[in-house]
């Protein structure tokens, strides 16, 4: 079973760090256990709020060897594709509802030699995806309404991943299951056992007394349940 659900990793969600010091909360991170580093990139238009852009992608590549997963929360992601892959992407991720050309999007991204993901918002049923499970390395499941860090996860998102982890088992496909939006070191256990391996997570790690500590225990939290899992789906 293990070769078929691929072992949990902990992506802090920078949307919630202190932008004033960046480089240093990127080595705190890093230091404690995170596995990679989740940009949440957004335009105004696709979601209610305003981020930041390639730019600050390509200052931080430079400070660390985490892997950086873009989460493009834009219109017309086609158009900043090149620029965050240039920029130092190792996953771009784009949303189904913002393209209706989403097989050939992740066909240039994959042609770019990186890897690529789809996400989906709360509203947005599975099966607008499962004709390109093939082709993706990441499906990225929206625990809330995209665009603000610190939200309550919705209680459905649950069976989603769940339904989702078993569509992959039954298609023998190992594919990263990624949870994004109200995580927290409460349920943390719960998202991983439904199937979930990718943990992004924002205000539970960046708005926290220690960074490290709490680094430290959702990785913690998140290797434990995913064992029990694993040897849940064996038996
Ligand atoms: C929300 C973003 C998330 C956000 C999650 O639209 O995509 O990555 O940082 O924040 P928390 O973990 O605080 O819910
Ligand atoms: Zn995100």
């Amino acid at each position: 079973m293990q070769d078929l659900v691929p072992p949990p990793k902990l992506a802090p969600s920078l949307l919630s760090a202190d932008f004033r010091n960046l480089g240093e909360q990127i080595r705190k991170v890093e230091s404690s256990g995170a596995d990679m580093l989740h940009f949440d990139i957004m335009d105004g238009h696709f979601v209610p709020n305003i981020t930041f852009g390639p730019l600050v992608m390509r200052w931080l590549r430079g400070e660390t060897s985490l892997i950086f997963t873009a989460h493009l929360m834009v219109d017309n992601p086609e158009s900043v594709i090149e620029p965050v892959i240039d920029s130092g992407a190792d996953i771009v991720i784009v949303h189904v509802e913002s393209s209706s050309n989403l097989y050939r999007l992740i066909q240039s991204i994959k042609d770019r030699g990186i890897k690529a993901g789809v996400a989906l918002n709360p509203a947005t049923p599975l099966s607008s995806l499962t004709y390109l499970l093939e082709d993706v390395d990441m499906i990225l499941i929206m625990g809330v309404d995209p665009g603000f860090g610190g939200q309550k996860l919705i209680p459905s998102t649950l069976k989603k991943i769940a339904k989702l982890r078993k569509i992959l088992l039954r298609r023998r496909l190992p594919k990263d299951i990624a949870i994004d939006g109200g995580v927290t070191h409460d349920n943390v256990d719960t998202i991983v056992k439904a199937g979930a391996n990718v943990i992004i997570a924002g205000t539970a790690i960046f708005d926290q007394n220690s960074i490290e500590e709490a680094t430290r225990s959702l990785k913690k939290r998140c290797l434990e349940a995913y064992d029990e899992y694993i040897s849940r789906l064996s038996r």
